[in-house]
């Protein structure tokens, strides 16, 4: 089948369900029923269906750019974070207590701080310069509304941010530190932008402009974590269900790389209890169920 002729069937197909994010009121906004997929393959060609081309908020998506990022120029954070799943919520505080500050892996909250701090005071416009490269949209930037909203209510991110500062794991101040990486999660990208942006990770490191961002194994260990930690305490049903490096944010976006092929970026706001999209899970599972295309 034709890659377009599936992910216009996909998008027929699948039904929007559960309940958008509320914990930061301004994403509360969003139709929950939308749903927008685009597949962008190696040669930059992109098949797009449904609001493909509407930006929403990227929230914990932008945790794999910035770890990638991080580890573009060295891999010292990795004595920072760690890299096993946590098998907790995304915003949990619970482990840091008996694990001396050292979050479990870059993609939970605390773990995501982490690396903003390792990439210190300007890190949210390092990645929207490297997102806008990459996707080839000069228009992408941060949504105002949603930044202020998240800050508003970052109580749980400050709460964790401060209890590492206490194990010594922080390098900056915890405001410029939240500042940065609540700027990073109020990114607003369409499907198009993200799948072109995460192509690098489906190229095994070389971005789209032929040059290399991560080397092969580093890119190698990106996907990894993405497949091990990508969906919180759902990484194992993830993969189960789909078979591929997945990342997912509130927004209700999801983002998953095929190596060797093709980069994917689903968006539907209605989330399940664990906090990914239930539309989007669902296409990708329709997805790699009909092409066949998984890392198993
Ligand atoms: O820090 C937060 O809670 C949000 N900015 C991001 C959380 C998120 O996207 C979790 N993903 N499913």
């Amino acid at each position: 089948m034709e890659l377009q002729q599936l992910v216009d069937r996909i998008a027929s197909e699948v039904t929007p369900g559960g309940a958008v994010a509320d914990y930061i009121p301004a994403l509360a906004r969003v139709d929950p029923h939308a749903f927008g997929l685009a597949v962008a393959t190696l040669d930059g060609e992109v098949f797009g269906a449904g609001r493909h081309e509407r930006p929403f908020s990227i929230q914990s998506i932008s945790k794999v750019f910035t770890l990638a990022l991080a580890l573009a120029e060295n891999d010292d954070v990795w004595t920072r974070v760690g890299r096993e799943p946590s098998g907790s919520p995304f915003n949990s505080l619970v482990q840091l207590e008996t694990e001396q500050g050292i979050p479990r892996n870059p993609f939970i909250n605390a773990g995501a701080v982490v690396v903003t701090d390792h990439l210190g005071l300007g890190a949210s416009d390092r990645l929207l310069e490297f997102l806008r490269r990459e996707s080839g949209n000069p228009g992408i930037g941060v949504d105002p509304e949603v930044a202020e909203s998240e800050l508003d209510h970052s109580d749980r991110n400050r709460a964790l941010a401060h209890f590492m500062a206490s194990y010594g794991n922080m390098r900056n101040p915890v405001d410029v530190v939240l500042r940065e990486y609540v700027r990073q999660c109020s990114i607003a990208m369409s499907c198009t932008d993200l799948a072109k942006a995460t192509l690098f990770l489906a190229r095994h490191g070389v971005r789209n402009d032929g040059t290399r961002l991560l080397g092969v194994s580093a890119a190698k260990r990106v996907n990894a974590v993405m497949l091990t930690c990508g969906t919180y305490d759902a990484a194992g049903q993830f993969a189960y269900r789909v078979g591929l490096p997945g990342k997912s944010g509130v927004g209700g976006g999801i983002i998953a790389v095929v190596p060797g092929r093709c980069a994917i970026c689903v968006w539907s706001p209605a989330l399940d209890a664990r906090g990914n999209s239930v539309a989007g899970v669902d296409a990708l599972d329709r997805f790699t169920t009909l092409t066949g295309w998984s890392v198993f």
